[in-house]
């Protein structure tokens, strides 16, 4: 069975989501999504986001396409998030192009997919308030 791991915040759930992770369960069999804590997104990334953990985690659940949700609250877990879920490929939007070759040599296939273009959890909260 081919495993699947991508990370992201997921905010107010778009079809760019959607879209990334239909492609990243193509790419395996097991997907799992690793979702930034409320924590970590205001400490590491100065982002707040409108819904909390568990709202973004029972949202990106009912997806079809995943099988398995699990916090992100460090930079550093992926090297052994890799290891611990037996991990063959990191998949990550093209945002993140280059960022992230480095868990090749953990042994996974890194990916990194074209994004939906013209949508953005930045982007909606910037329309609603024009
Ligand atoms: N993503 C995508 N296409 C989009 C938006 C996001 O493929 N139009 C991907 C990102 O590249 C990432 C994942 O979805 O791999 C989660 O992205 P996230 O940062 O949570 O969503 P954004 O909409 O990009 O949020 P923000 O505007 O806050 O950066």
């Amino acid at each position: 069975m081919k495993r699947v791991i991508t990370y992201g915040t997921f905010d107010l759930l778009h079809y760019g989501h959607i879209n990334l992770l239909k492609r990243a369960k193509s790419l395996g069999d097991y997907l799992i999504v690793v979702i930034s804590t409320d924590e970590f997104n205001w400490v590491e990334k100065q982002k707040k986001c409108y819904f909390s953990y568990e709202q973004r985690k029972s949202l990106v659940e009912a997806i079809r396409y995943v099988d398995l949700v699990i916090p992100e609250t460090t930079w550093e877990q992926k090297k052994t998030d890799m290891h611990e879920y037996h991990i063959d490929t990191f998949v990550m939007g093209n945002d993140w192009k280059g960022k992230f070759d480095f868990l090749r040599d953990e042994g996974v296939e890194v990916v990194y997919l074209d994004r939906t273009p013209e949508i953005s959890t930045s982007q909606i909260k910037y329309d609603l308030k024009k």
